[in-house]
């Protein structure tokens, strides 16, 4: 029985959960800015979020998957410019990211001054998330579909469930050789 999913669509529900948390951090940027102090347990559980859910889960199906198989096709000169564009967002995100741990870091060992640093890389993803996800579902994720056979869909979105499959195992390993 031939999948009717198309591989998108996983990919497509997960920027739903992103927009969610881009949300509470324009909710934190907020709380900083009236309460003069900065939630360093909300901050260091989306730097998780980001690190373990957009990135390594969903940014990784988009590269390793996704855009490797894109990159195999002879692509429109449109296409290749978008796909070139989401690669270097993907690691102005991941740079956001670290800035923001380390700044939280420094601000949760009483460096209060670090507060306006944590704003401008929260500020950072508020601006870069949405656009990203927006040129991804209105203009690169289902044109791109055409490149590809039913067969080689079907057989992406296989690959993406294997993949969602073995992170969360992937994340607990790291968790535990972290202490060891
Ligand atoms: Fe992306
Ligand atoms: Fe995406």
């Amino acid at each position: 029985v031939r999948n009717i999913l198309k591989p998108v669509a996983p990919l497509m529900i997960e920027h739903r959960l992103i927009e969610r948390m881009v949300g509470l951090l324009k909710k934190e940027l907020n709380s900083i800015e009236s309460k003069k102090r900065a939630d360093v347990n909300f901050i260091f559980s989306a730097v998780d979020f980001f690190r373990s859910y957009a990135d390594r889960t969903h940014h990784g199906k988009e590269e390793d998957i996704l855009f490797k198989e894109l990159k195999k096709k002879k692509l429109s000169k449109e296409h290749k410019k978008i796909l070139d564009e989401l690669i270097k967002e993907h690691t102005i995100a991941r740079s956001n990211v670290k800035g923001l741990f380390e700044a939280a870091k420094e601000y949760a060992s009483g460096n209060s001054k670090s507060a306006d640093k944590i704003k401008s890389f929260i500020t950072a993803l508020i601006n870069l998330y949405p656009a990203h996800i927006s040129k991804e579902d209105t203009r690169f994720f289902i044109p791109i579909l055409d490149y590809f056979t039913a067969d080689e869909q079907s057989n992406m979105l296989e690959r993406f469930f294997e993949f969602d499959r073995l992170a969360i195992h992937e994340k607990y390993k790291r968790v535990v050789e972290q202490y060891e």
